[in-house]
């Protein structure tokens, strides 16, 4: 494909989706209802770690509402949840190892009665030690918690253990003028999706299953429910409702939600609804894995870069999920976007009794991009080098080799970022406004931070079988088009761009073209929808299916004497000729990422097909008073390829810089004891539009990939990766302290102040 720009590849096409969503009348997944339906409610562990020592549904019997209790004797399959390794029970049978872990079902008439109900099944447990920190539970001598010991590759409580070996680090440090080290801590951050998770499982004829859920990856889920139903694929069905956001917190859990459901329906012999409540979606379903991480820099007196060692701590909860597929992120994602020679990462996820961890926009990055543009900035100031110098001097440029020594040839503009960062905010004289600013107050002080990001889109070299995605395309006999991808919408537009991608290379107007409901047993699979990949993966698939569809409606048209100028607008006559001539109107397209090579034992290779890169800058007012740190000013500027639908892509970038804010300054959970201290989202603190500077100003520069859908990339996750480190370090500005860890709310940033020596 080429990045040639016609009308469609660019343009502000509005979402199809829009006025159903705003009218209110998208059904999302608590709309739906079935003959006969029931509702289901889950009987969740008190206790963090405990011996399951009896269930007795008994009393919950009684209640003439409730029609069923199931247990982990009801499973009909395997009571395992397949995410990628096998080691979470749909139900728990003799231990929970996190507190709200499913061990019973009721279902009833009533969603009220079946939560009432759920209160009344009897659980004796015998409480066991709680290992609630990653620290100690990698100690030696430490309870051994997993579940399964045989899949924790790092021993122990150790879930994961990655490393990445590039030259030779103590030569590195060896060769640098000074050396920076510091160790960072990031928490939990909840994905406050508007919808909480939910899905209603339907029995079907002939003993099929079909599953209604709000889910972003249904065919993990077709494969998850296939296995606990000890169903074969082609009787489980998962239609996606409209899903109202995901964020990567619907890309593990959906696969017990449904699977809930499904063992309920078939024991009820009914349609299940399962939607959990917000508070206890907020406790008990994944989130941001919370991360300590060393890091310790070299560099010359330049400012080039000579190493990096690096050791992150990921608290994966009490179940692998997903964890080593965000770990594997962390890893890549170490050293940034710059150049550094030689690289040493050491990178665990380890088990702890609480809710397992899973993906969150950016999934494993935010958790060392804190680190390493904190790392830059030490640099810049010990050496007396402007911060968004120090940058340029290392960024990485076409033909440089990444950490895991992947050479970067095509679509590079990290550099561009950058630059136009520097230019939109006119960071020079920004640092003396701020500068006048502070020395000309007392009660307020500002400071400007800068955060450049290095994004590896899609799966990569850790999975790579799963960066494959299939499409669909039919001409119906009307002349519309219905097209079809397994990635879903869930709010970021993808919708909207496979139906840009469409039209524009079937060269019809875009009214022809039409998405069809995600359904598992009606669209091909292609892939999660994770990992910022729908628009590369899915669309390189339409493009594929496009071809084909156009090559054979262009035949058809040039026999009934259609110009090619003409086709689009003369396609019911075309399809009437295919109609009528018994022609196939359907095709489907395939796409593949080139083959990535990358080596476990070494952490080297192409780790990635392609890689997005952003600049943010950002400015900060904090009152030295109170600790309250606010959002004055805002520069985002972002290299994903060609941008395919400005407001969209800019809407993305909207979003993900709200949610970096909510990272860095406010978003926090406590734990003690394997505890969540949290009442939904009533106690906890999220951006709201009055966080967000309203000068927030977003641009792009657009560095064709070649091998991309008309040059694009992907920008899903990009924005909320680099939004959280320039808030972070524009605090560390205002208050010229060292900023360790977040969030920065008021009583840490006080606590900063109180660290600095100010004349009164
Ligand atoms: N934007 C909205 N509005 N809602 C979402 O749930 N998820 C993010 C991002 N943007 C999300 C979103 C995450 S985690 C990913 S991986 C990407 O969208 C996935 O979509 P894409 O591949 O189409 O970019
Ligand atoms: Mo996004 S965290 O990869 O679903």
């Amino acid at each position: 494909m080429n990045d040639r720009r016609t009308s469609l590849i660019g343009a502000s096409v509005p979402r199809p989706d829009a006025v159903d969503k705003v009218r209110g009348e998208a059904r999302f997944a608590d709309d739906l209802t079935f003959p006969g339906m029931l509702h289901g409610a889950v009987v969740r562990s008190p206790h963090p770690h405990a011996r399951i020592l009896n269930i007795d549904p008994s009393t919950a019997l009684e209640d003439p509402d409730v029609v069923c209790v199931a247990t982990h004797e009801d499973v009909p399959g395997t009571n395992i949840v397949h995410v990628i390794y096998d080691d979470q029970p749909a139900l728990a049978s003799e231990t929970v190892r996190y507190l709200g872990e499913p061990v019973a079902l009721v279902a009833a008439t009533t969603r009220r009665a079946a939560k009432r109900a759920a209160e009344k099944v009897a659980v004796d447990y015998e409480e066991l030690p709680v290992v609630d920190d990653p620290v100690m539970a990698l100690e030696p001598g430490a309870p051994i918690i997993v579940a399964d010991p045989a899949a924790a590759e790092g021993g122990g409580n150790c879930f994961n253990k990655m490393v990445l070996r590039k030259g030779d680090a103590e030569a590195g440090f060896a060769k640098a003028d000074v050396i920076v080290e510091a160790e960072y801590a990031t928490g939990y951050q909840e994905h406050a999706y508007i919808e909480p998770q939910g899905a209603t499982a339907v029995p079907d004829d002939l003993g099929s299953i079909a599953i209604y859920g709000s889910v972003q990856c249904p065919f993990y889920v077709q494969n998850a429910a296939a296995k606990v139903m000890g169903l074969p694929l082609s009787k489980v069905r998962i239609v996606q409702t409209s899903t109202g956001g995901a964020f990567g917190g619907k890309e593990d859990v959906p696969s017990l939600i449904c699977s809930l459901a499904a063992v309920m329906a078939r024991k009820a012999r009914r349609p299940v609804k399962l939607i959990l409540d917000r508070g206890e979606d907020v406790l008990t379903t994944s989130k941001r894995h919370p991360s300590r991480v060393r890091y310790r820099t070299g560099a010359k007196s330049d400012g080039t870069i000579t190493a990096i060692e690096v050791d992150v701590i990921l608290n994966a909860g009490a179940y692998q999920t997903l964890s080593s597929a965000v770990l594997w992120r962390s890893l890549c994602t170490a050293a940034g976007p710059y150049r550094v020679p030689h690289v040493k990462v050491d990178a665990r996820s380890v088990a702890t009794n609480t809710v397992p961890n899973g993906a969150f926009r950016g999934f494993g990055s935010p958790q060392v991009i804190f680190p390493h543009e904190s790392q830059m900035d030490l640099l810049a100031d010990k050496l007396g080098i402007d911060r968004a110098e120090i940058r340029r001097r290392n960024l990485l440029i076409p033909g440089d080799e990444t950490s895991t020594g992947q050479v970067v040839a095509d679509s590079v503009g990290a550099l561009d970022t950058l630059d136009q960062a520097i230019e939109m905010s006119e960071w020079p004289s920004l640092l003396e406004r701020v500068a006048a600013f502070n020395a000309s107050h007392d009660d307020r002080k500002r400071g400007v931070g800068l955060s450049s990001v290095i994004y590896g889109v899609g799966l990569g070299g850790k999975a790579p079988f799963l960066d494959k995605a299939g499409a669909t395309m039919k001409l119906e006999a009307d002349g519309s088009i219905a097209v079809a991808v397994g990635t879903v919408e869930m709010g970021q537009g993808l919708t909207t761009i496979m139906l840009q991608l469409a039209a524009e290379a079937l060269g019809v107007p875009i009214d022809r073209v039409h998405m069809a409901p995600v359904d598992t047993s009606r669209v091909p699979d292609s892939g999660p929808t994770v990992a910022s990949r729908g628009t590369m993966m899915s669309g390189l698939a339409v493009l594929d299916a496009a071809e084909k569809l156009k090559a054979r409606i262009g035949a058809v048209a040039s026999e009934l004497g259609i110009s090619a100028e003409e086709t689009g607008t003369r396609l019911p006559e075309i399809a009437s000729s295919f109609w009528l001539r018994n022609l196939d109107p359907a095709v489907e397209g395939w796409a593949e990422t080139e083959p990535v090579s990358w080596d476990p034992e070494t952490g080297l290779g192409d780790a990635y097909p392609v890689y997005a890169y952003a600049t943010h800058v950002a400015e900060v007012e904090v009152d030295t008073a109170t600790g309250e740190a606010h959002v004055v000013d805002f520069i985002a500027v972002h290299d994903s390829g060609i941008v395919l639908n400005r407001t969209l892509a800019t809407g993305q970038v909207q979003g993900g810089i709200a949610q970096g804010i909510g990272f860095a300054l406010m978003e926090e959970i406590p734990q003690r004891e394997g505890r969540l201290i949290v009442n939904g989202l009533t106690t906890y603190r999220l951006p709201t539009v009055q966080d967000v500077a309203p000068s927030t100003k977003v641009g792009f520069v657009e560095a064709p990939f070649p091998s991309g859908p008309y040059g694009a990339k992907g920008i899903g996750e990009v924005p909320l990766m680099a939004s959280h480190a320039a808030v972070a370090r524009a605090v560390a500005h205002a208050t010229g302290t060292r900023v360790n860890e977040y969030p920065l709310d008021p009583p840490r940033v006080r606590a900063l102040f109180a660290t600095v020596d100010r004349p009164s």
